[in-house]
């Protein structure tokens, strides 16, 4: 009974939830999650503005009592062969920070809703076509995956700052893309 209670609950969040298509990883093993949505991507390749935080909201349930978790995230190229480049997020990569309806340790079977950011900074190049793999590992079980997305992204020029009349002395630096 209560894992029916759980799993409708789930299945109202998702319906409330909006969606973008990831895939399943290839570079690591991991089961998708039950929803992930990229803030503003329905459809991938997600365009990702230099300067600011990418922001993916995603659910998934506990598969077992978990106190410490890490998010990982690597980028794969397709230059000759594929390349498979990790990123550190820094303090992004603490994901107990980031549940927005709980914390840890999360419980077998709960629900939780999770909230990964990640800055587009001004070195990844304009242009740049890559597929994406973020990921939560376990640290307590040799860092297992918990769950991971695969998803192409590009990267774009920064979004024109939105300023105010008092500001407009001020010159605004203009970036033009490639
Ligand atoms: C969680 O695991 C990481 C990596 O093993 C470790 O550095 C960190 O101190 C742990 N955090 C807690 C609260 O145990």
């Amino acid at each position: 009974m209560f894992r029916l209670i759980v799993v409708f609950c789930a299945v109202l969040v998702v319906a409330r939830a909006q969606t973008t298509k990831v895939n399943q990883c290839i570079n690591s093993r991991g089961p998708l999650p039950i929803n992930a949505y990229v803030q503003g991507c329905a459809e991938p390749p997600c365009q990702l503005p230099q300067l600011q935080n990418v922001v993916i909201d995603v659910i998934f349930r506990a598969p077992r009592t978990i106190t410490n978790m890490t998010t990982l995230a690597s980028a794969s190229f397709n230059f000759i062969i594929g390349v498979s480049i990790p990123y550190d997020l820094g303090e992004n990569s603490k994901t107990c920070n980031f549940f927005t309806n709980s914390f840890c340790p999360i419980r077998e079977g709960e629900v939780v809703q999770y909230r990964l950011q990640m800055f587009i900074e001004s070195f990844f190049v304009v242009g740049t076509l890559a597929n994406a793999e973020f990921r939560i590992v376990d640290n307590d079980r040799n860092r297992e995956v918990i769950w991971c997305i695969r998803l192409p992204i590009q990267i774009t020029p920064p979004l024109p700052a939105i300023t105010n009349g008092n500001e407009e002395q001020n010159p605004t630096p203009v970036l033009v893309a490639n």
